[in-house]
């Protein structure tokens, strides 16, 4: 479900774009499936896509743009290996929308994931019922019908020269432990990616290794002329992702919301200092 060889037209029987599915955010419509994600080709380009999937048979493209390749370019496919946990597991992996049943289970996974029994749950809820510009975007990961992973995106500000923009933070990310290393992560950065892309957000924000989000659609914030809202970030750990509706004057500062101060979620706290 998550590859695909070709994209067609609906009218034009030849392929528009030919490549993999890197992910997406799968739906059921009837017997179709609808999936929301990039395709990549052989010259590794990346196209924003809806596949409508009536089986291996036949796919539709109904709009592919080319999406920045700041940001494209760095995306990198994890496919669960042949045999693993998911794969064995039934139902597989659907990363879908959360809804209010899934509160719980979310709650787990970030209490398990970062060890934590209340900062980073207690983030979680109080994003949720904040009152904000954006309305937050949160996706999670089942298998087999139990949430193994979480992702939030909530309205931040850029403070850029023209004006203030409307920009999302990724906080947090959390995936089951005895699930990690098997792509769940990777997949729901791409979907909230995806999400926030088709919404016209132009930046999201986060804090977080290089090394792991640097191949998944983030880039060094300061270098591309965003200021850290704190001393606190490393400056290698502030990072952004730049979507389609991004414009060359968003720079400027980048400022959370309230709930990241009120749970002293921003930053490195130094207890030598
Ligand atoms: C970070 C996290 C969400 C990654 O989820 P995941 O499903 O294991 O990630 P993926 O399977 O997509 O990617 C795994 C890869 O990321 C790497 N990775 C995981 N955490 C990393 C980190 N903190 N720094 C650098 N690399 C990391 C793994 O080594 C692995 O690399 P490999 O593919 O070369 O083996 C998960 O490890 C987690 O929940 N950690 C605890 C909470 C946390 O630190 N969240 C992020 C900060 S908000």
């Amino acid at each position: 479900m998550r590859r695909v060889l070709s994209a067609v037209g609906e009218r034009d029987p030849r392929p528009l774009v030919s490549g993999t599915v890197i992910f997406g955010r799968t739906d059921e419509v009837g017997d179709d499936l609808l999936l929301r994600g990039w395709i990549e080709d052989a010259g590794t380009n990346r196209y924003n896509a809806t596949v409508l999937g009536q089986g291996q048979a036949r796919t539709q493209l109904p709009r592919a743009r080319a999406a920045p390749r700041s940001t494209l370019a760095a995306m990198t496919s994890h496919v669960a290996p042949e045999g693993s946990r998911i794969a064995a597991g039934g139902a597989g992996l659907v990363i879908r929308q959360e809804t209010a049943d899934d509160h719980r289970e979310v709650r787990e996974v970030h209490t398990r994931a970062f060890g934590d029994g209340e900062r980073v749950p207690g983030l979680v809820e109080a994003l949720r019922v904040a009152e904000a510009a954006l309305a937050p975007i949160s996706f999670v990961a089942t298998v087999d019908d139990r949430v193994v992973g979480h992702v939030l995106l909530s309205a931040t500000r850029l403070d850029a020269p023209r004006r203030i923009v409307d920009v999302l933070s990724l906080s947090p990310l959390g995936v089951l432990p005895e699930f990690q290393r098997q792509g769940i992560g990777t997949q729901l950065i791409a979907s909230a990616l995806a999400a926030a892309d088709s919404q016209n957000v132009p930046l999201v924000f986060l804090e977080g290794s290089p090394r792991y989000y640097g191949t998944r659609g983030f880039e060094g914030a300061g270098a591309m002329g965003f200021r850290s809202p704190s001393l606190r970030i490393p400056e290698a750990a502030f990072q952004v992702a730049r979507l389609s509706a991004y414009e060359p004057w968003m720079t400027g500062s980048f400022v959370y919301s309230e709930v990241f101060w009120a749970f002293d979620c921003v930053g490195l706290r130094d207890p030598e200092a």
